[in-house]
């Protein structure tokens, strides 16, 4: 049986991926997690006692314990996602963002190399690492193109610019060292079990609270949005079939302006649960201060890995976005515990006796 390591596996999209790898293919995946605010275990309640699933938590920062659990469970691959990944949050600090981003990224790589450098034959040339990184590498455009996989890299956040830094240093070590890198580039996903600080989420939480929908500037930058499965199916084809040294862009073939999002969100929140006042959600509506540098406009040209890989996105923007509020509405114990931290204890109480093995297979 073939195994990887996820990094980042209980976050929003590193625990679409694990339950995805977990639900279509063969692959025994070992989750390395540090367990941020971001990190929730309640997210893979499905996958925790499936026999190809280990969890480990662990920081990427710690050198140590990543040689023994390369030593261990002697990894196929890797692919990282673990990395603090919120704009706002590193605009207000941003000194996790480079520890976790770029120290965090250059710890793997470093364990990676030493555990890929031990590997003969086969198991040599097999090994991948990919790196999951951001369409905001590329930084904003104007009204109209798209980013390329050759776009010139123009970071203009502190988090874009910690994970611009880390693709540099994935690409260096393929250069340099041989190592066989992938690196992928994606717009902004949405789906189930995000963490609600992010737009879409965030918006549906505040207006069932009867709390302000907070609209930075006059809301028209415009996001790429993709369906949080379709970007996992992307990177199982990616890490499975891409070719070392290749980056490969994501896109959902959807761009909006935020206030096209937010319309959207208080129209199906006004069909699928009415105000108590029989107003509409859109009432709640407020423009506030703009967020600083707030890049205008991100859109992808996915064309290379449909054209290599044959990935193209399956879910239509509205029905995706449909779905969200329904999972939403639906799982309101699951955000209420991500709010108050509650996971924590159901974590502390469910993976008592993983804990107990951490490292050991
Ligand atoms: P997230 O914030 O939901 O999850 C991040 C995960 O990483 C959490 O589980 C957290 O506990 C873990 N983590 C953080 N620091 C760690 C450390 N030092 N060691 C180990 N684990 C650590 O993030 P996400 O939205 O799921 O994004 C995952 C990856 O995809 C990130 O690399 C991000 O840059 C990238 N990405 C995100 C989007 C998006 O729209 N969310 C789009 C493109 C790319
Ligand atoms: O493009 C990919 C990136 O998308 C990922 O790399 C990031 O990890 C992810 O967080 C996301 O970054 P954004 O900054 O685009 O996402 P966010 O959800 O924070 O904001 C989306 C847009 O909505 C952005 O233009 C800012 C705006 N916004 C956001 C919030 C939280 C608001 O107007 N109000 C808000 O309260």
């Amino acid at each position: 049986m073939k195994t990887v390591f996820v990094t980042g596996g209980a976050g929003f999209i590193g625990s679409a991926l694990v339950r995805l790898l977990m639900a279509q293919s063969e692959w025994r995946v070992i989750n390395i997690d540090k367990l941020t605010y971001a990190g929730n275990l309640e997210s893979l309640a499905a996958v925790a006692g499936n026999p190809r699933y280990l969890f480990s938590r662990t920081d990427v920062c710690d050198r140590a314990a990543l040689d023994l659990l390369f030593a261990e469970h002697r990894p196929d691959g890797v692919i990282h996602l673990a990395a603090e990944s919120h704009v706002d949050r590193s605009i207000h600090g941003p000194g996790e963002f480079i520890a976790t981003n770029i120290n965090g990224t250059y710890t793997l790589l470093e364990a990676a190399r030493a555990h890929w450098q031990g590997l003969t034959g086969a198991e040599r040339a097999a090994f991948r690492f990919h790196h999951v990184s951001t369409d905001e590498v590329y930084g904003s455009l104007g009204p109209t193109g798209l980013f390329s996989e050759t776009t010139p890299y123009s970071p203009n956040s502190p988090y874009s610019a910690s994970k611009a830094a880390s693709d540099h240093l994935v690409r260096a070590w393929m250069h340099t060292y041989g190592l066989p890198v992938l690196v992928t580039n994606c717009s902004n996903n949405y789906g189930p079990y995000q963490f609600p600080e992010k737009l879409i989420p965030l918006m549906i939480n505040n207006a069932l609270a009867g709390k302000p929908l907070p609209i930075y500037g006059k809301g028209d930058n415009v996001r790429d949005w993709l369906y949080v499965d379709d970007h996992a199916q992307a990177l199982r084809l990616v890490f499975e079939r891409g070719l070392p040294g290749e980056t490969y862009n994501i896109g959902g073939n959807a761009e909006k302006t935020n206030l096209e999002v937010i319309d959207a969100l208080c129209a199906l929140l006004d069909a699928q649960k009415p105000r108590g006042d029989g107003r509409s959600y859109r009432e709640q509506k407020t423009y506030v201060t703009d967020r600083p540098g707030h890049d205008r406009r991100y859109a992808i040209d996915a064309g290379k890995i449909a054209r290599e890989l044959g990935w193209t996105p399956r879910d239509r923007f509205d029905a995706g976005l449909a779905r969200t509020v329904a999972w939403y509405l639906a799982n309101r114990d699951w955000v209420a515990h991500v709010e108050s931290g509650e996971y924590r204890h159901w974590m502390e109480k469910n993976y008592a006796a993983r804990y107990a093995n951490e490292g050991k297979a």
